[in-house]
């Protein structure tokens, strides 16, 4: 099992030679720990053949301070700290680290990003990488880094992560604030938010030049995104400090978000009073659509709109799409529906045309208003504008209509959606089955079950139990007999409640003979009648003096 990979030092000297001092003491730790006595094979021994030999027995990667980023062999990437931890390792060696052979092919950066964009395992991606930069003259850079880094980040391999950063530090070549940006989304992604304000951190000694405006507003917004509003605000304190900065429009913006997703419009208000005195950073459109956002989401709307008519004449800010939403939104529920339309015109007007869902919105908001005519004129517009309606869209007002009692013209928009090849789908007539069973129009839903399988359309068991609840509860029980046995065909099977019911309905009726058929074909497909049930169709079969027939069924139930 301890078959270790075992190596020679023939050459001492050459070994001494391509370590320093320090690095020596810790290949004698590595030897030590590894129990290695006795060392055979190449006289050259690379630090990165005996790391990973190390390795592959401890599962650890070691890290080793290269001498200069030219140096000729390149280490594996760990904490130094692991390498005591050797001593006692365990002895499940396989250390089959093949012997790095210096002909192999030249490693280009393409080809090292290649490799491991498609590596699987962060393990081989990370050999890949050393030992590209153990060739002579090669240099790893911004895009080889961002890459090993992006790999040992999406496994999770953070120490390793360490690693490299650190030996980063190293490094002579220009490296850009991008990676950290990346490492920041990736750990606020994980919910690592501390880790998030590391990365940041590392952006100085690496990078070698201050955090631009935006990392500091990337990183501010990661934290406040995720609701980490002390690591927010001290954030923002130590960059102001460290960084004498000067929040700019997009700080403040951040800021503002933050209190209005508090529900604090008060607080945001005094941020844009501040940004107002401030030279740098006028309130933008960013702002002014936060806080009408902030305002419309605490039902105060008219404040909304007052903000909304100071932000276009006072100062002359031009409204987007998420400004007019905002509101839209904002009106559609506090039930002002009229106010929406008009913010809707007035958006039309101002070349912001609206798409399809936000059409739908404002119909949904005439719905559910009870505006059934105005949500129609929504959708004349709609069509009118060259949308074409969706199957959510005419199933929306198809149901509100069918709720109103207006079952007709929810055909009517029924054959329309035919007509534009818009295909209706199961909640579609599941809606329009309701409205006609709410009619008591049992005959044209039951024509509609019977028909539409055929007709290509897949019903649910919903469709069928809709009718037959209803059925039930207006006590039609010879339609509720026979749908029951459409359904069965169908393998349907209805609510359990919905069986109770219906039996003890027709056996109330005195329908003794449909009631007992009913709960043959009930049983085979698995239903417990309840006690209620059973002790009502024992009552009648004996009342009708069908005693065998009892008899029967109590077989056909115990079993
Ligand atoms: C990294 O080095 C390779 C090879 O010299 C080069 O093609 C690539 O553009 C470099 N990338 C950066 C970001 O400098
Ligand atoms: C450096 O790498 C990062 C991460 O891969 C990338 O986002 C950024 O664009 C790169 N910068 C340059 C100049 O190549
Ligand atoms: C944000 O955090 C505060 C306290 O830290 C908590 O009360 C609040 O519910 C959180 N909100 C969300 C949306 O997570
Ligand atoms: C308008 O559509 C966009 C894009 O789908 C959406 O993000 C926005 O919330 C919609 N606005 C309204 C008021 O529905």
């Amino acid at each position: 099992m301890a078959a270790y990979k075992i190596f020679k030092v023939s050459h001492r000297r050459s070994l001494e030679g391509l370590l320093a001092p320090g690095h020596f003491m810790m290949f004698v730790l590595i030897m030590f720990a590894t129990s290695l006595n006795d060392i055979i094979g190449d006289p050259v021994i690379y630090a990165d053949d005996i790391m990973n030999a190390v390795s592959g027995k401890s599962r650890r990667l070691l890290y080793v301070e290269p001498l200069s980023s030219s140096a000729k062999f390149i280490s594996p990437l760990q904490n130094p700290k692991v390498a005591p931890d050797g001593v006692d390792a365990p002895s499940e060696a396989t250390a089959t680290q093949t012997v790095f052979t210096r002909k192999s092919k030249y490693i280009s950066h393409e080809s090292v990003i290649n490799f491991i964009k498609r590596e699987k395992s962060p393990e081989d991606a990370l050999e890949i990488f050393n030992k590209a930069s153990a060739q002579s003259g090669f240099q790893h850079n911004n895009s080889t880094y961002g890459i090993i880094l992006h790999k040992l980040a999406q496994c999770k391999k953070y120490q390793a992560l360490d690693g490299v950063l650190h030996r980063m530090t190293y490094e002579t070549c220009r490296f850009h604030e991008g990676i950290f940006l990346n490492l920041m989304n990736h750990f606020s992604k994980a919910s690592k938010h501390e880790r998030v304000l590391e990365m940041f951190h590392s952006i100085l000694p690496i990078v070698r030049s201050q955090p631009s405006l935006k990392a500091i507003s990337a990183c501010l917004n990661l934290l406040v995104d995720a609701n980490e509003t002390d690591l927010a605000r001290k954030f923002l304190l130590s960059t102001q400090k460290d960084f004498h900065l000067k929040p700019n429009t997009c700080i403040f913006n951040i800021v503002i978000k933050h209190h209005c997703k508090k529900g604090d419009i008060e607080s945001a208000f005094v941020v844009m009073k501040e940004m107002e005195k401030s030279e740098v950073s006028a309130p933008n459109l960013i702002t002014y659509s936060t806080v009408i956002d902030g305002l419309c989401a605490s039902g105060r709307l008219e404040d909304a709109i007052q903000l909304f008519e100071e932000m276009v004449s006072k100062h002359q800010i031009v409204p987007d799409a998420l400004t007019y939403n905002a509101l839209i939104n904002g009106f559609c529920r506090g039930q002002k529906t009229d106010r929406a339309k008009k913010i809707m015109e007035f958006m039309k007007k101002n070349g912001c045309n609206p798409n399809i869902f936000n059409y739908s919105s404002l119909m949904n908001g005439y719905c559910k208003d009870g505006k059934l005519e105005e949500a129609k004129g929504v959708l004349n517009e709609m069509k009118a504008a060259g949308l074409s309606p969706d199957t959510v869209v005419y199933t929306t007002l198809i149901n509100w209509l069918c709720r109103s009692s207006k079952t007709n013209e929810a055909i009517e928009l029924l054959k329309e959606m035919k007509e534009n090849e818009c295909k209706a789908d199961e909640v579609t007539f599941n809606v329009i089955l309701g409205g006609l069973c709410r009619e008591h129009r049992y005959i044209e839903a039951l024509n509609m079950l019977e028909r539409l399988p055929n007709d290509g359309v897949y019903l649910n068991k919903a469709s069928y139990r809709i009718v037959l609840n209803s059925l039930c509860k207006e006590r039609e029980l010879e339609k509720a007999v026979d749908l029951l046995a459409l359904m069965l065909h169908r393998d349907f099977v209805p609510h359990v409640g919905t069986s109770n019911e219906l039996l003890v309905s027709l056996c109330n009726a005195g329908k003794v003979n449909d009631a007992v058929r009913l709960l043959f074909g009930l049983v085979q497909r698995g239903l417990k009648p309840d006690p209620l049930t059973w002790s009502v169709l024992i009552d009648l079969i004996c009342r009708e003096r069908k005693l065998l027939l009892a008899f029967e069924l109590l077989d056909e139930l115990l079993k």
